[in-house]
């Protein structure tokens, strides 16, 4: 039976760079027998527009149906003076919370030929490699109570609540194991268990659970340190697990490493396996509508799906192996271009990366 995957562009560049990653994956059922349906909904500030909010019930629903989700991007500065909880990054957290997924995979890896675009020395980024493994729904994103009061005083209060079950700790302890088995056994567990009691408890529950993984070599840094480390030697890691505002934190600075936030996918999953891919740079409206943006982030995405949902692990290596490819080839779009290569849109590298797949 076909899978289902649904197609949410969102805002921004999102709507140019999906378009290439389906085309691709359009390819893959033409050349090379994939099965899978398509469907498109609306989400982000696109669903505002149309609808008034930015997570309509028919896409909650069309999400809750398919096999995997493919989103492009959401947010942009139209939307900006929207009360907070309706604007378009709410569509991406309603996604998450509503589909359970709560294991955010965040590779960072550097491509030899994009060495020069990292603004660290190239003998601390090449041959990087890493995974941060987030917990997306629970922490200080969700917690509750959270708002912001009036106090007595007349004085306003803003306040979050960051809270973490054992259970929700045990359950993105294990992903981060069961990943690392398969890559070089090494899991560093990043808290701040100095200071915060929720993350004093992370960090038991992350010594317990390992305990069922002799294989794993777990260690465990405050993120205050861990942030420092990213850049100073980023290479000592192999798989970094953590809380979702430390993730989100962590994973934008470890994309940096590799010089170019254009280049990253990720995978949310659930339980079941069902899971959401997007690229994890955001839906840069100050290029959108220009087709310079670099789609390979989605297509990578789109490899990432048929890693963990398709089960289609051989059809993802070819799209890794054409992205090589067409680095080797020295496309560059324009954030990762540098002097001596050749400057493509977002088509031109779609359509490239199509060809090598096809060769
Ligand atoms: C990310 C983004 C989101 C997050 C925003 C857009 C809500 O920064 O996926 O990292 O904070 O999780
Ligand atoms: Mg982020």
């Amino acid at each position: 039976m076909s899978k289902k995957i649904l197609v949410l562009p969102g805002d921004g560049i999102g709507a140019e760079i999906v378009d290439e990653a389906t085309k691709v994956l359009d390819c893959l059922c033409g050349e090379f027998g994939l099965d899978v349906e398509m469907d498109e909904a609306l989400v982000g500030g696109a669903a505002i527009d149309a609808t008034g909010v930015p997570l309509p019930e028919t896409t909650l629903e069309m999400a809750k149906e398919a096999d995997a989700i493919l989103l492009g991007a959401v947010g942009g500065h139209k939307w900006e003076s929207l009360d907070i909880s309706v604007r378009p990054e709410k569509g991406l957290l309603g996604l998450r919370a509503g589909l359970g997924l709560f294991a955010n995979l965040r590779p960072a890896i550097l491509y030899p030929q994009l060495a020069d675009a990292s603004t660290l020395k190239p003998e601390v980024v090449s041959g990087l490699n890493l995974m941060i493994v987030r917990e997306l729904t629970g922490g200080i994103y969700f917690g509750q109570p959270r708002g912001i009061r009036t106090l007595e005083s007349g004085e306003r209060q803003g306040f979050n609540t960051l809270v973490y079950k054992e259970s929700e700790v045990e359950r993105i302890c294990k992903v981060a194991f069961e990943i690392a088995k398969k890559r070089d056994g090494r899991v560093c567990s990043v808290d701040k268990a100095n200071v915060l009691e929720c993350t004093e408890m992370w960090r038991e529950v992350a010594i317990e659970t390992a305990k069922a993984y002799p294989e794993i070599e777990l260690s465990h840094m405050y993120v205050d340190n861990a942030a420092m480390q990213l850049v100073r030697a980023p290479k000592q890691f192999d798989v970094m697990v953590t809380t979702n505002m430390f993730g989100d934190i962590l994973s934008d600075c470890a994309a940096m490493l590799t010089g170019s936030i254009g280049m990253l996918p990720s995978a949310s999953l659930n339980e079941s396996g069902q899971g959401m891919y997007e690229p994890i740079h955001g839906s840069a409206p100050d290029i959108a509508g220009q087709g310079v943006a670099n789609p390979l982030a989605t297509i990578l995405s789109v490899a990432m799906m048929l890693r963990y949902t398709l089960d289609e692990s051989e059809m993802a290596d070819r799209i890794e192996q054409a992205v090589n490819t067409v680095l080797d080839q020295g496309l560059r779009t324009p954030d990762i271009y540098s002097e001596g290569t050749i400057k493509v849109g977002t088509e031109e590298m779609g359509s490239a990366v199509i060809a090598a797949l096809k060769a």
